[in-house]
């Protein structure tokens, strides 16, 4: 039997699960880490944490599943997209990655138009300048950090990072790459002209792959520390969307998920280059050889939910410990007793700005409505609904954009959620659904890596054979209606907010 490994390095923790060839999950292992807020509106990780956790996670998994090394035939990576990690000519590190969620880059993203007018950005990386990709914060470091810039001799994106620890090998992807705002999305490799207007070295940079092609081998001291084989192939994996779109099956057109991990997600399939002009959601390569997808991004999903748990929930963590049950089961369990719309609130999901339809690094969160007679869980169902609420904002713009979505999948942690799926239902006016593979994305870049190795013959037909549907939760006519008034409500608050957002961020 062939095994495959998919390490997707995540915001909240790294998970590596090893698979045999009919997709079976044989074992998995995660580690989580801190990210660090060092100023408000700041994301940053250590690269070295995420290295420290892959080793790890990689070592437990070929333990637990007793496979014999040379059957591993191959490894995919999938990462947060957008992070900057730089390194210097040792390949050492030079500061803490800036990451996805990071909004300090408002003055870059001004000089960035500056420099090229946004309609020829859009022409070339399918996307306006955005705080939270990578180019913007290379200019950042750039501007405000000259003596680690003098040091810097390679831009990695946080897989690629792992690659690199892993192979020794400099390279990306075109699914994760699209995020750097440094490719030319259409044409699927670096772009000449942004390089030359920004003033950064191509070689730099690492080679673009397809997201199935071999990128390299492990090291012989990773084979050895790991207990895996110097033969084993690590093929280019794709950005943690692009993975988990392989991963659910979203991989031809009409097909489109919605993922609620730490950000949140609405990504549908495109065989064409689709580019919103407004600029509000992202057009990026897909890990289909060929083919391209449209995503909105909603910046603080389950991030929201995690937040006000960690703050405000330890009564639910220690009573979950007790049980020996997880937190948000006990917390969707109460959350149920609310109807929907909270009873008059309304929550912002803005911790760390946001992306769709807003395009807005200082806006903030916001419980609007609270009542003297609002519970705990009035205020934990808010958040689950103010996340529902801005990915309908995403899902709203794909359908205008005439993107044709007849299968909306859920996954991610927060897809998990029965109710957090009727929410979506309710909002989306049409049935969520879920596969019974819930890996997502590391199941994605082992599908990748199966396709790389020569086990598949294509992504869509190892998708075919692997996965599988699950439940469908269709919406509910009297919580939907209810739905529409609120979400709509909720629409007017971020324009009345607006100015005020601006000041704050002043202050
Ligand atoms: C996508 C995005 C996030 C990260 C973190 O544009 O920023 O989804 O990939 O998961």
């Amino acid at each position: 039997m062939n095994y495959l490994i998919g390490i997707d390095v995540g915001t909240s923790a790294t998970k590596t699960v090893l698979f045999d060839e009919t997709g079976r999950v044989v074992a998995s292992a995660s580690r989580e880490y801190p990210m660090y807020q060092p100023q408000n509106g700041w994301a940053e990780q250590k690269p070295e944490d995420w290295r420290d956790a892959v080793l790890e996670t990689l070592s437990k998994v070929r333990e637990e599943s007793g496979a014999d090394s040379k059957d591993i035939k191959g490894i995919g990576i999938s990462g947060q997209m957008h992070g900057l990690v730089m390194l210097d000519e040792k390949g050492q590190v030079i500061r803490p990655s800036i990451i996805w969620c990071d909004q300090r880059t408002g003055a870059e993203v001004e000089d960035m138009l500056s420099i090229m007018p946004r309609e020829r950005w859009i022409a070339i990386t399918a996307n306006p300048p955005l705080t939270g990709w990578t180019a913007a914060k290379i200019l950042w470091v750039r501007k405000n950090e000259p003596e680690n810039y003098s040091r810097c001799r390679h831009i990695l994106l946080p897989k690629d990072y792992i690659r690199y620890v892993l192979t020794g090998v400099f390279a990306t992807e075109v699914s994760d790459a699209s995020g750097m705002q440094l490719l030319d999305v259409p044409g699927r490799c670096w772009s000449k002209e942004v390089l030359e207007k920004l003033s950064i070295p191509e070689e730099w940079l690492g080679t673009v792959y397809e997201s199935c092609q071999v990128t390299g081998h492990l090291l012989p001291e990773i084979a050895e520390a790991t207990g895996l084989s110097s033969e084993t192939a690590v093929v280019g994996g794709a950005g943690d969307n692009a993975a988990a779109a392989v991963g659910t099956g979203v991989v031809k057109d009409g097909t489109a998920f919605t993922t609620i991990g730490t950000s949140g997600v609405v990504f549908a399939h495109s065989s064409q280059v689709t580019i919103d002009p407004k600029g509000r959601v992202h057009t990026c390569c897909c890990a289909v050889p060929g083919a391209w997808h449209v995503m909105g991004v909603t910046q603080g999903a389950g991030l929201s939910l995690k937040w006000f748990r960690d703050q405000f929930c330890q009564d639910y963590v220690e009573e979950a410990k007790k049980q020996g049950v997880d937190s948000y089961d006990l917390i969707n369990r109460d959350v149920a007793e609310i109807p929907a719309g909270s009873e008059r609130l309304i929550y912002l999901p803005y911790l760390m700005g946001e992306r769709t339809p807003h395009l807005d690094p200082d806006c903030r969160g916001v419980f609007f409505g609270l009542s003297a007679m609002h519970t705990k869980a009035h205020l934990l169902r808010a958040v689950m609904e103010g996340v529902s609420y801005s990915l309908a904002d995403c899902n709203d713009i794909l359908e205008e954009m005439g993107v044709k979505v007849d299968q909306m999948m859920a996954c991610g942690g927060g897809g998990r959620s029965p109710i957090w799926r009727q929410m979506l239902a309710d909002l989306y006016g049409c049935p969520v659904k879920t596969v019974v593979q819930s890996e997502g994305p590391a199941l994605g870049v082992a599908i990748l890596a199966g396709v790389g190795c020569g086990i598949y013959e294509s992504v869509e037909a190892a998708c075919e054979a692997l996965i599988s549907p699950d439940k469908a939760t269709g919406p509910n006519a009297e919580d939907a209606k209810t739905y529409k008034k609120y979400h709509a409500l909720y629409k007017k608050l971020y324009g009345d907010l607006k100015e005020r957002y601006k000041e704050l961020a002043a202050l």
